[in-house]
């Protein structure tokens, strides 16, 4: 006669290794999605972008560049269709971390491409360092990122901040400039613009007599004006940018000041915002990598290509996207797509040559461009490049030990 006791042991046993069998195979069900992605070639980029807030345009300008190269590709990079998923930032740095591992952790993306914001990327690439993921940034400038932070993995197509201010350092000295006052925010774009400017214009032999800053992203310029009307420095040097940028340069021409004290700024002052800054714009000086009227073909098809595609024209944000995919693709076209091989990936991606609409450029060792910095001068609703700056300008790489 069976014994019940010990055959309803055996049937709870039973049941307990089916119900364990199931719970494996729901836990393994996300990994196996991941593998039929992998078998269909898919390669996830995850956009870490702001898409509210003063930098919302900016994000939303490198987000399209960024689709604009993949779909001249036909979709694919180094064979593998591309799909990706995005994440707000918010241009908000206590939010950076969490906001990065949302994308690494959760949406198991292979790289990620972002931001615009320093203080935000300082936090991604410490996270980009801590897991080993790629990082592609396509704008934020912290020089911490190509100097003491840089790393195999992480990658800048853009701009250290050193670099347009110390161009427009360089520019101001050679204008005759002795004495100059600049303002910002006060945070890491800010003060690293500030201080490239510093040592372009000193080196020159002019002087910064005072650094008036506020914080980011606040607007409440009034008090400041006043005060740099009082001074009457020989120029004003500044970094704004976004929706910032757009009320300053409206504001200082509301206070009087575009007609007694000359404004130059990196271009990011003047980049995507001509179209709201009106006539308080006209006349400016600024320094940047990129600007209008450059009779660059590749620039010439960038240009009709975003212009058709988003019914608007390209800004300089939109070039850092476009580089960051031309980038990624030139990487996986070496690595046949395989982004497991990440040091010949890395290795292919850091001697590319970049065939970008602002000339062709190549990274430096830090992995920043080496690039030349145009001056321009805005014309209407242009920026129109009037010369070079600085020709082949490489951040120093202060810090770097790669
Ligand atoms: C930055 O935070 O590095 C930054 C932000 C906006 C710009 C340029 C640099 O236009």
């Amino acid at each position: 006669m069976p014994d019940n006791r010990f055959h309803t042991e055996e049937m709870n046993m039973r049941k307990t290794r089916l119900l364990t069998a199931l719970a494996v195979a729901a836990a393994l069900a996300v990994p196996a999605t991941d593998a039929l992605a992998q078998a269909a070639g898919k390669l996830k980029v995850g956009f870490m972008l702001p898409y509210t807030g003063t930098f919302a345009a900016l994000g939303t300008a490198i987000e399209n560049g960024f689709r604009l190269y993949v779909n001249e590709q036909g979709g694919k990079l180094g064979g593998r269709e591309i799909e990706f998923v995005k994440v707000d930032d918010e241009s908000e740095p206590s939010k950076g971390a969490d906001n990065v591992n949302k994308l690494i952790k959760r949406d198991n993306v292979d790289v990620v491409v972002g931001t615009v914001h320093s203080g935000v990327a300082m936090a991604m690439a410490k996270v980009a360092k801590e897991t080993g993921t790629l990082l592609v940034i396509p704008n934020a400038g912290a020089v911490a990122i190509t100097g003491p932070m840089c790393a195999q993995n992480i990658f800048r197509t853009s701009f250290s901040n050193w670099q347009p201010g110390y161009a427009m350092g360089v520019v101001a000295a050679e204008r005759g400039h002795k004495k100059v006052m600049t303002i910002t925010w006060k945070y890491a774009a800010g003060d690293e613009s500030v201080g490239g400017f510093k040592e372009g214009f000193e080196k020159g032999g002019g002087q910064v007599i005072k650094d008036l800053t506020l914080p980011f992203p606040n607007v409440e310029f009034q008090a400041l004006l006043t005060e740099i009307a009082a001074a009457k420095p020989d120029a004003v040097y500044t970094f704004f940018a976004g929706g910032g940028a757009v009320k300053f340069v409206k504001d200082y021409a509301a206070a009087g000041l575009n007609k007694t004290i000359p404004l130059y700024g990196a271009g990011f002052l003047t980049d995507g915002t001509l179209e709201a800054q009106g006539d308080a714009a006209q006349g400016l000086l600024t320094t940047l990598h990129y600007g209008d009227g450059l009779t660059l073909a590749k620039d010439k098809a960038f240009r009709a290509a975003y212009s058709a595609a988003y019914k608007m024209q390209p800004d300089v944000y939109a070039v850092g996207g476009y580089d960051a995919a031309q980038l990624l693709g030139i990487g996986l076209t070496a690595v046949k797509g395989d982004m497991a091989k990440k040091a010949d990936l890395y290795k292919a991606m850091a001697a590319a040559k970049i065939d970008s609409p602002r000339g062709a450029f190549t990274l430096g060792k830090n992995h920043d461009p080496v690039q030349d910095i145009y001056l321009r001068k805005v014309e209407g609703k242009e920026n129109k490049v009037v010369g070079i700056a600085v020709k082949a300008l490489a951040d120093p790489g202060r810090g770097c030990t790669m």
